[in-house]
């Protein structure tokens, strides 16, 4: 039998004890609630990490942006910490928070297959044709144990837009090596893949087939310049064009190039990002520009981490276009919301 002052000694004893578990779990829960709200407060932290909803560091590099029906899609590569895994969608109303939704493209355990599990899937994109009612993801694949040798265009096609897509085939646009490229669907409906080629020394561009499943003859060089990564908009009656030059994962200076049609001339602008880290991207490399309505844009990039390439970070960053005379600028900003678009 404990007596009076036993009993009380005990009860303090117990409220410690009680305290140290809240606390603890306090700081568990507080922990686990931050990581899946570090992107909660409805602003672009530039080259943080950047959590999914639910709580997983977002894996969608190289890719693009498409927007439906009130609700964007983030398509990008997955990455393993040196291997691709696929592509994946992520959704999002607000741009701000995205959802996972699925592996939008798998690779193959078939190992007979050019998607087997061990081939590198860069810079998908996709892009809805009205005609045919599909969604249509274009890619830059390199064949399983090959390096960067096989250089090629890959296409797949789904009914829904988060897939699963399916895989149909890969080539090189009319016998042109394909590494880096994009997909651009002018006003007119016509679809254009531009493309890096000839071990990436010229960037060339070609129309695709009216169901967006293939390149058409129309293809020609837009400039031999080693150029890499390009990401094109429309704006006022001309393209723009920003690329970055070839100096693999590691940063380099971008450029700016103007045109008043999409096969050129394109006119050498200068590096379009401004100020401190400008003539390294701010680290990054361009791979996607998402137009907001007519007249807003951001520029997307990836800086890539190639240790740990799921490390690898995003620029999501506010395209200034009151540029005078000489195109548009992007600046750094450690953080942005999409209010300051001008
Ligand atoms: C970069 C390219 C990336 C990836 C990388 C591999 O130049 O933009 O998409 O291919 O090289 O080194």
């Amino acid at each position: 039998m404990m007596n009076q002052q036993q009993k009380t000694r005990w009860v303090n004893c117990r409220t410690a004890i009680a305290f140290v578990f809240l606390c603890l779990a306090l700081c568990v829960t507080g922990t686990v609630y931050a990581q899946s709200t570090s992107k909660s407060t409805a602003q672009f932290d530039v080259g943080a990490v950047w959590n999914d909803v639910d709580g997983n560091v977002i894996n969608a590099h190289g890719g693009n942006i498409i927007y439906e029906k009130g609700t964007y899609y983030w398509f990008g590569e997955k990455r393993g910490r040196r291997h691709s895994e696929g592509v994946n969608v992520y959704e999002s109303r607000d741009l701000y928070h995205w959802k996972l939704k699925a592996l939008a493209l798998a690779q193959s355990t078939d190992t007979t297959s050019e998607i087997a599990e061990g081939c590198i899937m860069e810079r998908p994109k996709v892009v809805y044709n009205k005609k045919t009612g599909k969604y249509v993801m274009w890619f830059h694949l390199e064949l399983r144990g090959k390096g960067y040798a096989s250089a090629r265009a890959a296409v797949a096609i789904s009914d829904h837009i988060t897939g699963p897509y399916r895989y149909l085939h890969s080539f090189r646009p009319n016998g042109n090596m394909s590494r880096d490229m994009t997909l651009f669907v002018d006003r007119d409906g016509k679809a254009y893949e531009i493309y890096s080629s000839r071990e990436n020394y010229d960037l060339r561009i070609a129309e695709l087939t009216p169901d967006f499943l293939n390149v058409t003859k129309k293809d020609s060089m837009l400039f031999s310049n080693h150029r890499e990564a390009p990401a094109i908009f429309w704006y006022k009656g001309k393209y723009y064009l920003i690329t970055s030059g070839c100096t693999g994962w590691a940063p380099n200076a971008a450029s700016l190039r103007v045109a008043d049609h999409i096969y050129g001339p394109w006119k050498l602008l200068s590096n379009p990002m401004l100020g401190s880290g400008s003539e390294k991207t701010f680290g990054g490399q361009p791979t996607f520009i998402l137009p907001l309505g007519k007249n807003k844009f951001i520029y997307v990039g990836d800086k890539w981490n190639p240790k740990d390439l799921t490390d690898s970070r995003y620029h999501f960053l506010p395209i200034e276009l009151d540029a005078d005379g000489d195109g548009i600028k992007i600046s750094w900003r450690d953080s942005w919301r999409l209010s300051d678009l001008k």
